[in-house]
């Protein structure tokens, strides 16, 4: 069985990352109305990269130029130029840590602020939010990040285009498999034609792609070949119903990056769900290559740094799901109280 020393390096597409750990996507609530990056954010990226985490991925950013398209009144922006400057501080933030830097892009479709079906759209609706991904990836490597995570799971849109059950289009986005996938190829391939070849493209998918969920992995496997083969670098499998499971559940979709694994021993793998002690992180690190998490360095952003020093073995995360709700005073995003007590002076 393999044993993967968690705190080693590791190369992606010719950059070393000091360690195994990602902090997976997490949309902190904590920016400007007009999707701008505040203070408060900066901070908590301060926090993740003291906290030792090797890679640094951001909260989802909207690929749309028009802000009613967001999934939420404060959510971060990257659909115009107008953007850079605030993500720039982001990038930097995260390389004075010598940590990566990836920018989540994502289209929040269904559950945005102004929500629309997908199938209700045109061929030419479809290709211009494709190329609104493409231009915010670009807009990203300006602002100096090493990479993009393209955001496929999660009920959002580019989800529900590569879900069996909910793409209902009659055109070359829908029916076959092959046109279900369509989509995130083409944003695949526009990002590494114009970002080029050393840009870092990871995609975060759902392990079950159709409504009954238990015996996709056939598709799941046939959609990472195809995205790898149009250039994606790291492949971050997560599933639609993290909120829904037990207290008590750990690994959540360790199964699908199993059998990934076996198909694919030379794809660059990551897990994220329900990973929060020193023993599952090493149980994961059999199979994949980085372990990812979220709610465990939300409420303690120097976790690793906590494993390391020998001081924890395991998250103080209860899993109760209230860091989903927006709290009183806003940087209080935990029932454990502040996780950084910086927020509440930066806050603004
Ligand atoms: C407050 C909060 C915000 C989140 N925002 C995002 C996001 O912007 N993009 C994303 O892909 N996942 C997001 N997630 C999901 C996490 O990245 C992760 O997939 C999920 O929480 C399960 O991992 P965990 O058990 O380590 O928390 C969010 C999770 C939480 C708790």
């Amino acid at each position: 069985m393999k044993t993967t020393d968690k705190f080693s390096p590791f190369t992606v597409n010719g950059k070393t990352v000091k360690n195994r750990f990602i902090r997976s996507a997490t949309n902190s609530h904590l920016d400007n109305t007009d999707g701008i990056i505040s203070d408060a954010e900066i901070e908590m990226y301060d926090a993740l990269g003291h906290g030792d985490v090797g890679t640094i991925i951001t909260g989802h950013m909207s690929v749309a130029p028009d802000p009613a398209y967001r999934a939420d009144i404060a959510q971060p922006s990257i659909g115009s130029d107008e953007f850079i400057p605030g993500i720039r501080r982001v990038a930097d933030k995260i390389h004075e840590y010598g940590s990566l830097a990836i920018a989540q892009i994502s289209m929040a479709g269904p559950k945005g602020i102004t929500p629309f079906d997908f199938n209700e759209l045109s061929t030419e609706e479809m290709e211009q939010i494709r190329d609104w991904f493409i231009n915010a990836a670009i807009r990203v490597q300006k602002a100096g990040f090493d990479g993009v995570q393209i955001h496929i799971a999660h009920w959002y849109m580019l989800q529900a285009v590569v879900n069996r059950d909910l793409n209902h289009r009659t055109d070359k986005y829908g029916g076959q498999d092959e046109n279900l996938i369509r989509m995130p190829k083409e944003i695949i391939e526009g990002i590494r034609k114009e970002c080029g070849p050393d840009f870092l493209i990871y995609i975060k998918m759902n392990a079950h792609n159709t409504a009954e969920g238990v015996d996709d992995y056939d598709l799941l496997a046939y959609y990472v070949k195809t995205l790898t083969e149009s250039g994606v670098d790291l492949v971050e499998i997560s599933g639609s119903d993290f909120t829904r499971l037990t207290r008590t559940a750990e690994c959540y979709y360790i199964d699908a990056v199993k059998y990934l694994r076996e198909r694919f021993p030379e794809i660059t793998l990551s897990l994220v769900g329900g990973i929060y002690s020193e023993e599952a992180i090493d149980r994961v690190l059999e199979t994949t290559d980085f372990v990812s998490m979220a709610r465990t360095l939300l409420t303690q952003p120097d976790f690793i740094l906590k494993l390391k020093n020998g001081e924890a073995l395991k998250s103080r995360c209860i899993h109760c799901n209230k860091c989903f709700e927006i709290f009183a005073t806003k940087y209080e995003r935990c029932v454990f109280g502040p996780v950084n007590p910086k927020l509440e002076a930066t806050f603004g």
